[in-house]
């Protein structure tokens, strides 16, 4: 499908999309707004980016995706850098033809990069300016993102994080068959290296709970076993918001002020409403 905007390709989402691109961009503004001045610099990046414009299939409203949503942001020109990864060549070119409609060259850049690689996604970040701070978002499809991805990009730069968890989609339809059936061999290996923990699904208590077809408190351990593994590199202060009963976002921070900014973000609810949680 083409935008009615700018005649280039826009990706059908669900209207669900619309609940994550607000959580990012409340959070964005926030980040920007709060750390510009207590940095060198800040840059934003993507991974999983998309060609910047969606359109709801239940009513073919177009909306701008994340990477659109994030340089049309008023903090947007706070950043040093904002780099826009996809393994799709063709996302990259049409996002990289939005970004120069929007005069936002000088700042953003969309580029071909496969997060399974991540000593290629190293060299994508290398030249972001040293003594910055940058808000890396992983947005997914499903849980396929190696850990070890997150851990060389992570090693040398200052970083929050953002993963886009498929808990509800991809873990919930696979994550059970993945743990018991034995043929299911690439399956279980793509969630134990999402997780970077050879051998969870072998765990008594983990099988146990896919005997049981306990979608939900697996679903848990599993989020929990991804919180730990951050915490292990370094990323201690975590929190984990659900986009309706899709998927979650997990925010992952070394620092405190990073997952008190994340909670701030989190106070208006997409649909206008304060959460009772905070
Ligand atoms: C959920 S969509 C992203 C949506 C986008 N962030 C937005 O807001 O419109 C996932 C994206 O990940 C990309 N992708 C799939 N496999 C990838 C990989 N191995 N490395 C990098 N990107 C990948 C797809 O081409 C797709 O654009």
């Amino acid at each position: 499908m083409k935008s009615v905007l700018d005649d280039l390709p826009i990706r059908p989402v669900g209207e669900w999309a619309y609940d994550k691109i607000y959580r990012l961009v409340q959070y964005f503004g926030i980040f920007a707004g709060g750390m510009k001045n207590r940095w060198a610099a800040l840059n934003y990046v993507e991974i999983g980016c998309g060609p910047g414009r969606c359109v709801l299939r239940e009513n073919c409203l177009e909306i701008d995706g994340n990477a659109l949503a994030i340089i049309s942001n008023p903090n947007f020109s706070s950043l040093q850098k904002a780099i826009f990864i996809d393994a799709s060549s063709r996302v990259a070119e049409i996002l990289t033809a939005r970004i120069g409609a929007l005069g936002a060259g000088s700042i953003a850049s969309a580029v071909v990069g496969d997060y399974s690689n991540g000593a290629a996604l190293c060299g994508i970040l290398k030249d972001l300016p040293e003594g910055s701070l940058t808000f890396i978002f992983i947005d997914p499809t499903e849980c396929d993102v190696p850990f070890e991805t997150i851990e060389q990009i992570v090693r040398d730069l200052n970083t929050d994080l953002l993963v886009n968890v498929s808990l509800g989609t991809d873990a919930n339809r696979n994550l059970v068959s993945a743990i018991l059936l034995l043929s299911h061999v690439k399956v279980r290996e793509k969630y134990e290296a999402f997780l970077g923990k050879p051998g969870f699904c072998a765990k008594p208590e983990v099988i146990e709970l896919a005997k049981l077809a306990d979608h939900t408190a697996l679903r848990r351990k599993f989020a929990e076993t991804y919180k730990e593994r951050l915490a292990d590199i370094g990323f201690g202060y975590t929190d984990i918001q659900p986009v309706r009963h899709y998927y979650h976002l997990l925010f992952a921070s070394r620092s405190e002020k990073g997952l008190e900014f994340w909670r701030k973000s989190c106070r208006i609810a997409p649909d206008n409403q304060q959460q009772l949680f905070q």
